[in-house]
């Protein structure tokens, strides 16, 4: 383990990757765990709040638009953010070659959110504040502040009292 400061640490193995356009924001008591990987590219930042957790195995990538987690949020073992889709509309063109969807984009999450083991959140989401997503939810659309999400595609069950 290694300590960026007194409450902040990287497990081991966690790779933090960015390139000359962007940047991984941490803050203070920001626990990461082991195997994560933390990729910024492409004019597109990793912004964390203040006692963010991640756990084991989550991944984060964050390309040619930012991923935010607010405050107190927990992203459990496994997750994964991922922030834009490939073009493919055009069937006659290579889809590497088709830059990116700019209608959905980034991701938001916001403060006291608790992500469960394996969810996945796809790009041009916002989850609320005090949102909880179940164990391998796919969240494909905004989930409102303290609503609790599960399945695939997720679907609000219920809000916190
Ligand atoms: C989302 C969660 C917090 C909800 O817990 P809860 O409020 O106690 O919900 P319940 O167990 O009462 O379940 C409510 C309904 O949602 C369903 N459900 C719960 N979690 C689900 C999930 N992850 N995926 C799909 N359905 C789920 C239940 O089967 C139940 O359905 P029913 O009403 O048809 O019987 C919990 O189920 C969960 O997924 N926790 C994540 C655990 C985890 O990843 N921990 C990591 C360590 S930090």
């Amino acid at each position: 383990m290694k300590r960026l400061d007194a409450w902040t640490y990287l497990g081991r193995y966690t790779i933090l990757k960015t390139d000359k356009t962007s940047c991984i924001y941490l803050n203070e008591h920001i626990s990461i765990n082991n195997y994560v990987s933390l990729f910024a590219e492409d004019h597109a930042d990793i912004i964390f709040g203040k006692r963010v957790y991640i756990g084991d195995y989550t991944t984060i990538r964050a390309s040619r638009a930012k991923v935010e987690i607010g405050s107190n949020t927990m992203l459990a073992q496994g997750v994964q953010l991922i922030s834009t889709n490939h073009a493919f509309s055009n069937r006659h063109q290579l889809i590497h070659e088709q830059d990116i969807d700019t209608l959905k984009i980034g991701i938001k999450i916001g403060n006291d959110c608790w992500l469960g083991a394996g969810s996945i959140v796809l790009p041009g989401v916002t989850i609320g504040d005090g949102a909880v997503i179940g164990a391998h939810a796919v969240v494909t659309k905004n989930i409102p502040e303290y609503a609790i999400a599960v399945g695939n595609p997720a679907k609000v069950i219920k809000f916190r009292n």
